[in-house]
């Protein structure tokens, strides 16, 4: 499985871009849906029929990742730049980017006059080595993602997009093991997580699923002087209760944690204060939708160094096959 995950999480693909990801996760699908649609924002969805009994479920993984876009190329040849979702300036000194058309890019900022404040992302530029904007291999309007290459130290899994990457390996895992179901299930590969669940919420709008379930990372709480969270890493899928954009439907936690215990699988309850998922844009589509979340418990979200315990995707990835093999009662 790391051989896949390093292909995913290597990829380029920042929001509003994600064409490269889709061509990457399609063949790894194809096999084991019964019918593949690509909807007008990009979102990947690959169906798989039931047997008439279950209900309709979508599983939302997203594609894209946090990047950052040319505004403006100086008269030296550097380039300004604005954030592509949740980059935070303290993660970029040093940083390389890689364009769509390949070129590399080197982040710095302007001068540092003060060493205990942080320049706001205005005041970095990225550097492709040109001199002036007509020898400068790119141009406003360009995206590029963060280049780190995947790194499994023991059951240490780390990369620059974790998020949400390792959500679109636990999908098609779950896939490939879903021997039968009784659900009309809809594994969706979305877009513009990152900018506001909005392929989600398309999606969620279109299929009118009566489940949703979103996979993401989420933090922990097992870190040098983390916000108090009842997370960490190596114990567990996480069953999301509650974030700042979503209240899960109680029905489905309860199903989650009963799933999960009649299968022994490992799993922790989340309460994550800040940020949310997919499942957000799921649980308010259309006239509603019972939506939660199997996160994935993840630190360093955001940065270049998103850290995952193999173990703990696994048993996501379990109790997401759990869930669908089974009948769902809400
Ligand atoms: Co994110
Ligand atoms: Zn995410």
């Amino acid at each position: 499985m790391n051989e896949l995950i390093k292909k995913l999480v290597e990829a380029y693909g920042p929001s509003g871009f994600e064409d490269g990801m889709r061509d990457l996760i399609r063949p790894e699908v194809e096999a084991y849906a019964d019918e593949i649609r690509v909807d007008a924002l990009g979102n990947l969805i690959a169906i798989k029929n039931g047997d008439g009994s279950g209900l309709k479920v979508m599983i939302a993984a997203h594609m894209d990742e946090i990047g950052v876009m040319v505004t403006h190329v100086t008269k030296e040849g550097f380039l300004r730049f604005t954030n592509i979702g949740g980059v935070l300036p303290h993660n970029l000194m040093g940083s390389r980017v890689q364009f769509a058309n390949g070129t590399i890019g080197l982040i710095y900022s302007d001068r540092i006059e003060d060493r205990g404040k942080i320049h706001p992302l205005n005041k970095f530029y990225i550097d492709v080595g040109a001199s002036s904007p007509d020898d400068c291999p790119v141009s406003v309007g360009d995206a590029a993602g963060f280049v780190r290459p995947f790194m499994a130290q023991g059951s240490r899994l780390t990369a620059k997009t974790m998020d949400d990457r390792i959500g679109c390996v636990v999908a098609i895992e779950a896939m490939k093991r879903l021997k039968s179901t009784p659900h009309q299930v809809y594994f969706a590969f979305t877009v513009q997580e990152e900018v506001g669940v909005r392929g989600a919420m398309t999606a969620a709008n279109h299929l009118d699923p009566d489940v949703g379930i979103a996979l993401d990372v989420t933090l922990t709480g097992d870190v040098p002087e983390a916000r108090p969270m009842a997370i960490s890493l190596g114990k567990g899928a996480a069953i999301k209760v509650k974030d700042s954009g979503m209240i899960a439907h109680a029905g489905l936690v309860r199903l989650m944690k009963q799933r999960a215990d009649a299968a022994s699988i490992p799993y922790q309850l989340e309460v994550l204060d800040g940020g949310s998922t997919d499942a957000r844009s799921m649980q308010i589509a259309n006239a509603g939708t019972a939506a939660g979340c199997i996160s994935i418990p993840c630190r360093y979200v955001h940065s270049q160094s998103e850290t995952v315990d193999a173990g703990d995707v696994e048993s996501c990835i379990q109790l997401l096959v759990e869930i669908l093999a089974n009948p769902i009662e809400l």
